[in-house]
């Protein structure tokens, strides 16, 4: 009954090892004496992420106000790395969501991204079906705690801000700090420093932080905890396919091409997803935009990499 299709394999214990549907190779068996020790992540839950978001069935929630962000804007200085899973950035606390119904504020831990291939469907959420070709995770706990596990535990310890990228037809030039830099992280481990890029960057516009989904869910890798409160912003960050594309440069630990770092929509189980108030126009005029702009995507990444 794993709807997680995440497989979990195990390297060298006490470490475990898991990897992407699109990682074929993914067979390391656990040897010694820690064959026995179960494995603990629960990556099929009732409650898990992503979901599809189906517009005609979600609910205004008046209560889903305009967030507050702090420090968005603050050009950053810090490590990214490649996971072996994806690129990581971790993010000073002094960077804060509130409001928008959260009710303390939550610092930011770090911020990573999922994408496909060669800038085709990469996005975790989907929306009526449509697969963004990225997603970016901004991932914040309560002040109160150190770390995403200890937060993890408590019900409602982790705000996860996701953002759908969308292809733009041109370079979107703000970005070539972060897209220059992959050329130096292309393996697991490797890290490097960036700077000059804020959060505030990928967003086309502060005011469109009013307009966002929310529902109940979780991390979307193991060990996939609950009781995450992700919220979907339905505006779109943008990138050319050209720097989409540069994504798929990088290397999972087995040597492969880091693609499709997403994992498949889970079932909603009677979830109900909200948006915020004054939502609505912007889902048929942003939505038809989108498609438009992926068919045409689509059909411009037809070549292998
Ligand atoms: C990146 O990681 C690879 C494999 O571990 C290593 O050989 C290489 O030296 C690293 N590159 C940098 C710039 O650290
Ligand atoms: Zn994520």
């Amino acid at each position: 009954n794993d709807v997680s299709l995440l497989r979990l394999c195990s390297l060298p214990c006490p470490l475990f090892y898991w990897c992407y549907q699109s990682q074929f190779r993914c067979d390391h068996t656990c040897t010694g004496k820690c064959q026995d020790k179960p494995l603990t992540f629960r990556c099929s839950g009732g409650a898990q992420s992503p979901v599809n978001i189906v517009t005609r069935s979600v609910q205004r929630d008046e209560h889903l106000i305009p967030f507050k962000l702090t420090g968005y804007e603050k050009k950053l200085h810090g490590h990214l790395i490649n996971n072996g899973h994806t690129i990581q950035m971790d993010l000073p606390s002094s960077l804060k969501i509130e409001r928008g119904n959260l009710t303390v504020p939550y610092k930011a831990l770090q911020f990573h991204l999922h994408w496909g291939k060669n800038g085709g469907p990469g996005s975790e959420h989907t929306i009526d079906g449509e697969q963004f070709p990225m997603e970016m995770h901004v991932v914040h706990i309560k002040e109160e705690y150190d770390c995403l596990s200890q937060a993890a535990k408590d019900g409602t310890g982790v705000a996860v801000l996701g953002f759908f990228f969308q292809v733009l037809l041109s370079e979107y030039l703000k970005f070539d700090p972060l897209i220059d830099a992959l050329k130096n992280i292309t393996y697991p481990t490797n890290r490097t420093t960036l700077r000059g890029v804020s959060l505030d960057m990928f967003l086309p516009s502060r005011d469109n932080l009013t307009k966002y989904f929310r529902y109940d869910g979780s991390l979307t890798t193991p060990n996939c905890s609950e009781g995450i409160l992700p919220f979907y912003h339905n505006v779109t960050c943008l990138l050319s396919l050209l720097q989409l594309a540069s994504f798929s440069q990088l290397r999972f630990s087995d040597g492969n091409h880091m693609v499709n770092t997403y994992r498949p929509v889970q079932p909603l189980n009677g979830r109900q997803v909200y948006y915020s108030r004054g939502h609505a126009v912007l889902i048929s005029t942003v939505l038809l935009f989108m498609s438009t702009l992926l068919s045409s995507a689509l059909s411009l990444h037809t070549q292998p990499l």
